[in-house]
């Protein structure tokens, strides 16, 4: 990973929180990957929400508990994870970075915890189970084409994979106006603007010519890569998304898949209670896709009490969206979630510095678990519940 002109952090050393290794990303990225990277539907009201929705609650502080060592580990679809943290599926990682999901996979199980591969991953479901040496956990979009469904399911049982996560809100592609402003299109729009863009990051485009890691991996034909990989991969998306899908696609989508399931996209106790109910769900993942689909929905921190409560006993319950630091994980947790997944924040640790910085964003949100426990005076994540919480009572900011 070193080799050739691989991006190195230089300036201003390690970066010490998530927004600094955002603000890294941001400088190793062309204008056009950071708009997929970091965008958002419509304007961004739900992708801020996210965030807000965790500002409005305090943690409460129990002082001289002498709980020095807080434990951080807990289980997730039946797998031992070192701390209530995983990460979440994104698409075309290899576009941020040339080692793509590979590297998350080894970055995710160096830190004790899994890596949810996309359906639109940039790496192939068996080129990560073969690289990697633990069994991570495989998304699914929830396609129309029933052969292709059970194809991919038959793939990621033979490369071992645990678990099942059906993403349910991309009936439809949201509106990424970032996008197409900076010619994130394919094939990409190259305005005067954008090659200069491309001429000041000369070492993406380096990477990206030598290992052309630009589609879909696992819907092109086998060895393909390059433009004319990306261009089929987009094609076979719009081909098998179908927005009609409903409740009995997922009721065959149950029958087809043996091990743990998991709905990743839900953000209402209805439908929460009927994955459960008439399913058989193994667990929810409340998400609204980082706000990159219907803007102006609920914040999942506002979504999640209503969800645990009514189906938090008879299944697991996990978040993500606006995750940035350990006390949003110890937040998500007091409200009823039994893990989360962050999106962004391991994407902007790889785009700046492959493996090791995907393995440094989780290093550095550990420790703010870690901290934020001791702090509070608790002895882990077990005993995280509401009472560790308070409302903010600063007005505007109360929940
Ligand atoms: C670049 C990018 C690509 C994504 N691709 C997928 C995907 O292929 N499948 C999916 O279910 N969710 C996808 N997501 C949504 C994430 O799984 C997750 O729900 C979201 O990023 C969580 O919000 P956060 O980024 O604030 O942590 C993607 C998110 C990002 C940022």
């Amino acid at each position: 990973m070193a080799a050739g002109f691989q991006y190195r952090l230089r300036r201003g050393g390690q970066p010490t929180s998530v927004e600094a290794w955002r603000q890294a990303a941001r400088r190793a990225l062309p204008g056009m990957v950071w708009a997929y990277l970091d965008g958002h539907a419509d304007d961004g009201v739900t992708a801020r929400a996210n965030r807000d929705a965790f500002a409005r609650w305090r943690l409460r502080q129990r002082v001289l508990t002498g709980h020095a060592a807080p434990d951080l580990r807990t289980t997730v679809a039946g797998q031992a994870l070192s701390m209530p943290l995983a990460l979440a599926p994104t698409g075309l990682t290899g576009l941020s970075h040339w080692s793509g999901d590979v590297a998350c996979a080894r970055a995710a199980e160096a830190a004790g915890t899994r890596l949810v591969l996309s359906t639109a991953s940039s790496y192939t479901l068996e080129e990560v189970s073969a690289a990697a040496r633990e069994p991570h956990w495989f998304q699914l979009y929830p396609f129309g084409d029933r052969a292709f469904v059970s194809a991919m399911l038959e793939r990621a049982r033979q490369g071992g994979y645990g678990a099942l996560f059906v993403t349910v809100d991309v009936p439809v592609r949201g509106n990424r106006e970032a996008e197409a402003v900076h010619g994130m299109t394919v094939p990409p729009t190259l305005t005067p603007a954008s090659v200069f863009d491309a001429a000041l990051h000369p070492a993406w485009w380096w990477n990206l010519l030598r290992h052309r890691r630009l589609a879909a991996a696992n819907y092109v034909s086998s060895g393909l890569r390059g433009a004319r990989a990306a261009v089929q991969s987009v094609r076979a998306q719009e081909r098998f998304m179908q927005a009609d899908l409903n409740w009995d696609d997922l009721a065959w989508m149950r029958d087809q898949w043996r091990g743990p399931l998991y709905i990743k996209g839900l953000t209402d106790p209805d439908d929460a209670q009927r994955a459960v109910d008439g399913i058989g769900v193994d667990g929810l993942v409340v998400s609204n896709h980082g706000g990159r689909q219907l803007d102006n929905m609920l914040a999942t921190a506002d979504a999640l009490p209503a969800i645990a409560e009514r189906v938090g006993d008879r299944c697991e319950v996990l978040l993500d969206g606006g995750i940035r630091r350990g006390t949003d994980v110890v937040k998500a947790l007091c409200l009823g979630a039994r893990g989360v997944f962050i999106g962004r924040p391991y994407v902007y640790g790889l785009a700046a510095d492959g493996e090791v910085g995907v393995r440094s964003v989780l290093a550095l949100l550990r420790a703010e678990i870690e901290r934020a426990l001791v702090l509070m005076g608790c002895p882990g994540v077990s005993q995280l519940d509401r009472s560790w919480l308070l409302p903010s009572t600063t007005g505007s900011d109360s929940p």
